[in-house]
């Protein structure tokens, strides 16, 4: 019996010796110094990006249904618009080019009829992968149209599903040899909303009719005309965004100068504005999203604007414009500025007084092109500084913002991009700790882990939170984030950019997890970055960091916010040392975004599927341990004292 006791003391001892021999992992530790301010941050911290990609804005955010309302995406066919015949009627659609006196509208749809009471013929046009119909809805819809060959009667309007149930219906009298502006409102009564519908204007008539910018709206965000699907701007508020980039991105660009973001022809009445081929993202872009609209958008999130000016080089351009070539674009950014905020005694300002604007905008951020580090002539820090002093002579106020390294000129702030796979985030977790502060404060204009489409998956999330915690414990050098591309249309064919934050179809929408994480990070930031150190950071087998975090606080009431990722897919129990004059309350908010799958998503069939989970907390004192869950992104919000 001694002996068998004396093996099994033995065993025990040997056992522990092989326990603390096998190197047993420290427990982590995050130091929080929190009366040690190392850094402000920015107000405009957390902000968007958008451009016209991913039928971000056509069949997305601009809320307008009918697809080609202009006749201009195809000069050969009137692209998503079909004849409709019934009964004894015939009937034909042609592309047409009545002029529209004063208009930019150089294309227009002959609708030719022969139909009577036996039958109806008219167009009838598929929307942007159907029209989206809901039951107890108004839509209002427009057009121009002239009449001839006899035709003097009644143009019905009419929203129909694809297998010839009629959902709303309206009829308009339309005679006339001149052009004129038609308005209709249609109404949808109990129904399910579907999406598999069009929209028909037709007639039981003889005769000719020419249509022109035709038009149909369902309810809009804060009732704007021209306005944005409420529900995307609903998803975007949820966001707190701070600032909007716009117009891009290569759509800024273009792949030529016709095609570039000309902003002159994106104001005024929607007759005014010609409509463009967006090349870099090859599909026609209506306009409708113009300058006044992206100023609208920013209003109504209460957004900072950043405005984006084309910079004389195009997307795949060999042959930037230098000296004199160049200056009518800088003219013309002068002129963009003078245009959003000039009075009535400027040329420019008058004219978007007569436009319908009266009140001034207010410009303080501007961006001088887009990645220009693509010019491999190397002319943008030239470029750069001619825009640099005209802006800063006429208005010394605004931020210059610089879209590649320059040294010609003290840019207020450097766009850099990243995107990047999950890999990578570890070391970008790092890339502005050593950041040599000499070169300018950074503007990260862009930025996305790429793992996952249409929309990224938790593995992007989880590379995107270990970015942005780099991000922000460098808020003394980073001022402003966003991430890109912002929305995609998610239906075949809606996608050029293969990871988005945001997807949709005409019905829906839904956030990725990276869009969850961003709202959590945005809505839990303090105003200053506290002084912090980790110890024990977990390693994986290939020595890769395995704990990242930020630490920011409050400066009105002292609430400290902790952002946790923890990619090993262990739980890490890791100590939390907050050294501070006050005292740490028991009473703290813990937000998780977790997945069981790295590979995990949500899609517009499962929508909600990883979604953050908030709960209160209590810890003990100020220093206690906590468990962070394997594969995770942990916000903890802390109080204390005084
Ligand atoms: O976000 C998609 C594209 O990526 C942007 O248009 C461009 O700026 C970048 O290369």
């Amino acid at each position: 019996m001694k002996n068998t006791k004396s093996l099994f003391l033995g065993f025990l001892l040997a056992s522990s010796v092989l326990l603390t021999g096998a190197a047993k992992a420290q427990k982590p530790v995050i130091r929080i110094q929190a009366d040690e301010t190392v850094a402000k941050i920015n107000p405009l911290f957390y902000g968007l990006m958008t451009e016209e990609i991913n039928y971000s804005y056509d069949g997305g955010l601009y809320a307008e249904l009918i697809r080609n309302r202009a006749f201009k995406d195809n000069a050969a066919t009137p692209d998503h618009w079909s004849v409709v015949t019934e009964g004894e009627a015939k009937g034909s659609i042609a592309l047409d080019s009545i002029p529209q006196p004063g208009t930019a509208l150089t294309r227009n749809l002959r609708l030719d009829i022969e139909a009577n009471e036996k039958g109806r013929a008219g167009a009838a046009n598929s929307g942007y992968w159907g029209i989206p119909v809901k039951p107890n809805t108004t839509y209002q819809a427009s057009f121009y149209a002239k009449t001839g060959n006899g035709f003097g009667g009644t143009l019905t309007l009419s929203l129909e599903s694809n297998d010839g149930k009629i959902l709303a219906k309206a009829t308009v009298k339309a005679t006339g040899k001149e052009w004129k502006k038609y308005n209709v409102t249609l109404k949808t009564g109990k129904m399910t909303e579907s999406l598999n519908n069009r929209f028909v204007i037709s007639a039981q008539q003889k005769g000719t009719v020419w249509l022109s910018l035709v038009s149909l709206f369902p309810p809009i965000y804060k009732n704007r005309p021209n306005g944005n699907r409420p529900d995307l701007m609903e998803m975007l508020a949820e966001m707190k965004p701070a600032f909007l980039r716009f117009p891009g991105g290569n759509y800024l660009q273009g792949k030529s100068l016709a095609t570039r973001f000309d902003w002159k022809q994106t104001v005024g009445d929607l007759t005014q504005r010609p409509t463009h081929l967006n090349d870099a993202w090859k599909y026609h872009s209506s306009d409708g999203m113009g300058l006044i609209e992206f100023m609208h958008w920013c209003e109504d999130l209460k957004m900072e604007p950043v405005l984006g000016v084309f910079a004389g080089f195009m997307l795949l351009d060999k042959n930037p414009m230098t000296g004199d070539t160049l200056k009518p674009y800088i003219d013309d950014a002068l002129n963009q500025i003078e245009y959003l905020t000039g009075d009535a005694t400027t040329h420019w300002g008058a004219k978007r007084i007569k436009d319908g604007h009266p009140e001034a905008f207010k410009i303080n951020y501007v961006e001088v092109g887009n990645e220009d580090f693509f010019d491999k002539k190397r002319t943008y820090d030239h470029r750069f500084a001619a825009f640099y002093d005209a802006i800063k002579a006429r208005y010394p106020h605004i931020k210059v913002i610089a879209s590649d390294h320059v040294k010609s000129r003290p840019a207020d702030l450097t766009d850099l991009h990243h995107y990047f796979k999950l890999e990578k985030a570890i070391k970008l977790a790092h890339a502005y700790d050593n950041y040599d502060r000499k070169r300018g404060k950074v503007f990260i204009g862009e930025y996305a882990c790429r793992e996952g489409k249409p929309t990224t998956n938790f593995k992007a999330a989880l590379g995107d939170a270990i970015f942005l915690t780099g991000l922000e414990r460098n808020a003394d050098l980073v001022e402003m984030t966003c991430y890109a591309p912002l929305f995609v249309n998610v239906n075949k064919g809606g996608m050029q950019w293969p990871s988005n934050l945001i997807g949709y179809n005409g019905l829906g929408c839904y956030g990725s997890p990276s869009y969850y994480m961003q709202t959590v990070f945005a809505k839990n930031v303090g105003d200053e970055v506290v002084k912090s150190s980790i110890e024990n950071i977990p390693m994986s087998a290939d020595t890769t960091e395995q704990l990242f975090y930020s630490v920011t606080k409050s400066s009105q009431n002292g609430t400290l916010y902790l952002k946790v990722v923890n990619l090993s897919d262990k739980v890490q129990t890791v100590q939390i040392d907050i050294n501070s004059a006050g005292k740490v309350l028991p009473q703290a908010e813990m937000t998780l975004l977790t997945a069981e799958k790295r590979d995990d998503t949500n899609t517009i069939a499962e929508p909600k599927k990883i979604t953050p989970k908030s709960m209160k907390i209590s810890v003990s004192g100020n220093t206690f341990d906590y468990e962070f869950k394997p594969n995770s992104i942990t916000v903890l919000k802390i109080n204390q004292t005084k």
